[in-house]
């Protein structure tokens, strides 16, 4: 069964409440309607009502028993004003500014998920990453233990046998954009976590830069090798190998000869980027000269579960990114 089947069936055994601030998008109401018919999760959309039924008559999208909430007319709204001064007032947010921010429908299902109205959000079909985050990073803050929100795309590349038959992680190409060796350490233990629990795989984390153990010698390189030796050192238990280029992870030809010692060279499933440009860069080649389909950015590392869209997504894009967010919701009790 290919990664994204099994995710549908975890997400169908114990469904969970999804919230999807840009209800009144049409990518979005088809979603809603597929998740429903699907039952992947308990989908809710933020908008006007009168709108997001017109527009889903119009798409032939049938939305029964699928919640709408208008924030100005809901009977929580308050609640959620008040619950976000207390958040931010001693980052100077006084009650007048709580008021307006939280009737943006973003900041609003990030109360609704706070205050466990809700269990997860997908958004970014109109919005940017950075709209996104900000109020998770705001809001929901980071689980406890971890330093570092981050992000992963599930990368499956068809024909292709790297990694697990062609399904790889990629990660971080969406969220902190220069990260330092502290924060690569934990973005690589927090990805080795991921592929363990929502993929099911057994992780082998490639610490990737243009050097393979030694083969040139700049600060770039010192940043991954460093960040390297600390994830090592934080979790022995897991396979985290670096710093190595990109065909020393994969190839096992390339990796025999250039990391003959590695338990990761040659084997990899995880890629961790070095920083957000080549991160970003690189799965948008795969994605675009394999024909791979690029499944997130899914983040990892908030308390609870809020994920993003690119905006070229398509509703089946949606559905797929509802049913990680709903088993990452799981995993999170
Ligand atoms: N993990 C945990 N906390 C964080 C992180 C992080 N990665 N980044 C910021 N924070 C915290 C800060 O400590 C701060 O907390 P506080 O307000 O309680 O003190 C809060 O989040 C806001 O921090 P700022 O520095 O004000 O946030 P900033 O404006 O820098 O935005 C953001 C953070 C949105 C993540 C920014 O780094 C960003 O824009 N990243 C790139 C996103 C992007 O454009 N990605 C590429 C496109 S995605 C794609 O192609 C699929």
């Amino acid at each position: 069964m290919d990664l994204m089947k099994k995710i549908w069936a975890a997400a169908q055994s114990d469904k969970r409440r999804i919230v999807l601030p840009e209800g009144n998008e049409e990518r979005n109401i088809e979603a809603a309607g597929k998740i429903q018919e699907l039952g992947l999760a308990y989908p809710i959309l933020i908008g006007g009502k009168d709108e997001i039924e017109a527009k889903a008559k119009e798409l032939d999208v049938d939305l029964s028993g699928i919640e709408i909430i208008d924030p100005e007319k809901s009977e929580n709204l308050n609640k959620y004003i008040t619950a976000f001064y207390e958040l931010r007032k001693s980052k100077g947010v006084t009650m007048e500014k709580a008021d307006k921010i939280v009737r943006d429908p973003l900041y609003f299902a990030t109360m609704m998920v706070k205050l466990d109205d809700a269990d997860g959000m997908v958004s970014g079909a109109v919005h940017t990453t950075g709209d996104l985050l900000r109020p998770g990073l705001q809001i929901i803050k980071t689980a406890p233990g971890v330093s570092v929100v981050s992000s992963f795309f599930i990368m499956q590349v068809p024909g292709s046998t790297y990694g697990e038959q062609g399904t790889l992680i990629f990660s971080d190409c969406a969220v902190n954009p220069n990260p330092n060796e502290d924060q690569l350490a934990a973005i690589a233990i927090a990805t080795a976590e991921t592929a363990k629990r929502l993929c099911n795989m057994d992780p082998k984390v490639a610490m990737l830069s243009f050097s393979t153990m030694g083969s040139a010698d700049n600060e770039l390189v010192d940043k991954v090798r460093n960040a390297t030796q600390k994830a090592k050192e934080m979790r022995p238990d897991l396979d985290i190998d670096g710093e190595l280029q990109l065909d020393a992870a994969i190839v096992k030809k390339v990796a025999d000869q250039k990391a003959p010692n590695s338990k990761v060279a040659g084997k990899a499933n995880v890629l961790v980027f070095p920083d957000l440009q080549a991160g970003n860069i690189g799965y948008k080649l795969v994605q675009r000269f394999a024909n791979a389909e690029a499944i997130g950015p899914i983040c990892q590392g908030f308390d609870k579960p809020i994920n993003d869209l690119s905006r070229g997504c398509s509703s089946d894009d949606i559905v797929n990114v509802v049913a990680l967010t709903a088993v990452q919701a799981q995993n999170n009790k």
